[in-house]
C-alpha cells in the first residue's frame, strides 16, 4: 500500500500532490496533510511519498515541523519512500527546495531505501540547494512559483522513475 503526505503553508503542495497521484493511481491510494496524520498511517505502508513545500530559510513547514519528532520512533526498515519538495528558485536562490534534504536524511536514518533520488537539475536556475547529493536533487522539484507551466511534465518524468523503483513490490490498492 502506498499513501502520499504532503507538508503546505498556504495550500500550493495540494495541488501537486494531486499531480503526483494522476499518474501513480496505483501506488498512491491517499493523499493527506501531515497535519492530520498519524504515525500508525505511516508505519502501515510499505511504499511512502513524502514532501511539501520549502520554507522558512530552507526549512520544513510547520506541519511538518510538528510531525517531525515522530519520526525518530518510527522504523522506515524495508520501505520505500520517495521525496518531492515545491520551492522558489528566484526568491529563494540560496536555499533552493532545501527542506527536502531535512527529509531524506531522516527517513535514511531510520532505515528507509530512498527511489527516484537522481533528480536532474536541468532547466533550474539557483545558487545554492542542499538537496543535491552527488550532482543530483534527491526527489522532485516543482516551482509553482516561477514555472508552474512545467510542473506536470516534470510530475510525470519522475513519476515514471519512481514507477520503475518500486514496480510491482508496491501493492497497488
Ligand atoms: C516566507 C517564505 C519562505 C520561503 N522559503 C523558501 C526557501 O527557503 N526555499 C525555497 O525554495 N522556497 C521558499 N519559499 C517558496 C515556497 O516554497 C513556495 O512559495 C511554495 O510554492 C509554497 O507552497 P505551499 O503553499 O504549499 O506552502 C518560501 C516562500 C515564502 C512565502
Amino acid at each position: 500500500m502506498g499513501k502520499l503526505f504532503y507538508g503546505t503553508q498556504t495550500g500550493t503542495t495540494e495541488g501537486v500532490a494531486d499531480a503526483i497521484k494522476k499518474y501513480l493511481p496505483n501506488l498512491v491510494s491517499e493523499i493527506k496533510c501531515i497535519q492530520f496524520a498519524k504515525r500508525e498511517e505511516l508505519e502501515a505502508c510499505d511504499f511512502l511519498i513524502l514532501g511539501g513545500s520549502t520554507w522558512g530559510d530552507g526549512e520544513l513547514t510547520d506541519d511538518w515541523l510538528d510531525f517531525f519528532p515522530q519520526l525518530d520512533l518510527m522504523s522506515f526498515e524495508g520501505k520505500k519512500v520517495a521525496l518531492f519538495s515545491l520551492g522558489d528558485q528566484t526568491g529563494y536562490s540560496y536555499n533552493f527546495v532545501s527542506a527536502m534534504k531535512l527529509l531524506y536524511d531522516k527517513v535514511i536514518e531510520r532505515g528507509a531505501e530512498v527511489v527516484a533520488c537522481r533528480v536532474s537539475k536541468e532547466g533550474f536556475e539557483f545558487d545554492h540547494s542542499e538537496s543535491i547529493v552527488d550532482g543530483h536533487f534527491v526527489g522532485l522539484v516543482v516551482d509553482e512559483v516561477n514555472e508552474p507551466e512545467l510542473t506536470d511534465a516534470r510530475v510525470k518524468t519522475w513519476a515514471e522513475e519512481v514507477l520503475s523503483a518500486v514496480g510491482n513490490s508496491a501493492v497497488a490498492v
